[in-house]
């Protein structure tokens, strides 16, 4: 008999008396990081960067393909018992001689993910991850002259960059309400002092908020520059504005935490079919965080209208897209994005 004819017969031989789980459920409990077990990572140490933001570093398990810099990563994160899924840019270079990676998450008000990482994420834990993604990362042949604008986390995929790619002439405006807000504040000043990047650091308690129609009295040369800018949307939609009206929109490159709501409507009564379950929605609030809320098994990815990772058949009433408030009924195989579309009425999804 061939080893491989062997080992198949053990491998059935253990499914028989491993039964009702499989062989591989016992391997995930010795060894969740093993090449062949979906991907996870383990949370190797926590590090504070100001009050409501930490680094979590994560070794990530075989089968982990790497990242570009500027990517995210979404990570699956089990919350009183009910498994979610946030995505996080990773802010640690690709050359780490670790291997492992980092991730630096700013606690928001209410936030679920975001708070159980900063301020409850322990070592030893293992979560789940997806390969690295995103389109927010600088070109093969890196332009001459650079500006990063930034506000708040909105730093982090900026911070992934500056830590894989020198670069030979690179402004940064970055804003944060105060001085103690700055997340990564003394890793920034070590890049000024090496002469590796020009910092504008604005605070906005102090400062006020940074009109970006006057970006020309910061950064003199800015429309020169080829733009990475990431942050709140008010501050990526003036940006996208400002560099329209002059013509180069195509020299700013966003990236978004969370989707545009332009529109919300009534709500209403919101079935989910397989699962059994109805609950009472506002017109604001995405179906998809109406299921969760709901404890129903709900597929996502981006969880702001990129990648079609939530799409679910709609099979009755109406839902409403919160980007452009247009309305989508039921009729045969209709598909709609959990993540933008919130309840038009009495509605009811295939979950
Ligand atoms: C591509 C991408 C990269 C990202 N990278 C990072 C990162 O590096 N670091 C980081 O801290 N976050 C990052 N985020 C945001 C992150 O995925 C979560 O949205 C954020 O942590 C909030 O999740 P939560 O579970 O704590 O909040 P939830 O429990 O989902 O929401 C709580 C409340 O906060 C609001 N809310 C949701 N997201 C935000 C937000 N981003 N800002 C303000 N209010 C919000 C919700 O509408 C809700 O009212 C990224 C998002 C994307 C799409
Ligand atoms: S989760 Fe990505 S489009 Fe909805």
């Amino acid at each position: 008999m061939t080893s491989a004819a062997l080992r198949s017969r053990a491998w059935k031989f253990l499914e028989l008396v491993t039964t009702p789980l499989l062989p591989s459920d016992y391997l995930d409990l010795v060894s969740p990081l093993r090449a062949g077990a979906d991907l996870r990572g383990r949370i190797e140490a926590v590090h504070r960067e100001t009050d409501d933001a930490a680094t979590i570093v994560i070794r990530p398990g075989k089968g982990w393909r790497g990242h570009v810099a500027g990517q995210y990563v979404r990570v699956g994160v089990d919350v009183d018992g009910v498994r979610l899924w946030r995505a996080y840019s990773v802010t640690s270079p690709t050359s780490r001689a670790d291997g492992r990676i980092t991730i630096t998450v700013k606690a928001i008000p209410d936030g679920k993910v975001s708070n159980h990482l900063v301020r409850r994420a322990k070592p030893g834990t293992v979560i789940q991850l997806d390969q690295a993604t995103g389109e927010f990362v600088l070109p093969e042949t890196t332009p001459a002259k650079v500006l990063y604008l930034t506000a708040g986390s909105g730093i982090t995929p900026v911070m992934g960059m500056l830590r894989d790619t020198k670069l030979a002439d690179v402004v940064m405006v970055h804003s944060a309400p105060r001085k103690e807000d700055v997340i990564f504040r003394s890793d920034l000043h070590d890049l000024v002092a090496d002469k590796a990047l020009t910092l504008v650091e604005l605070h906005t308690d102090t400062d006020g908020m940074l009109d970006v129609a006057g970006l020309e009295e910061l950064v003199p040369d800015w429309a020169e520059r080829e733009t990475w800018a990431c942050g709140p949307t008010g501050l990526l939609d003036a940006a996208e504005a400002h560099w329209a009206a002059h013509g180069i929109a195509g020299k700013l490159h966003t990236e978004r935490f969370r989707p545009t709501v332009v529109v919300a409507g009534e709500g209403g009564e919101v079935t989910f079919g397989k699962t059994g379950k109805t609950v009472e929605a506002d017109g604001a609030t995405p179906l998809l965080n109406v299921g969760e809320e709901a404890g129903v098994l709900m597929p996502s990815g981006c969880r702001m209208g990129i990648c079609f990772g939530c799409v679910t058949p709609l099979k009755s009433g109406a839902v409403r897209d919160l980007r452009t408030g247009e309305i989508t009924e039921a009729e045969d195989g209709v598909l709609v994005q959990t993540c933008v579309s919130a309840a038009a009425g009495p509605c009811e999804l295939e979950r």
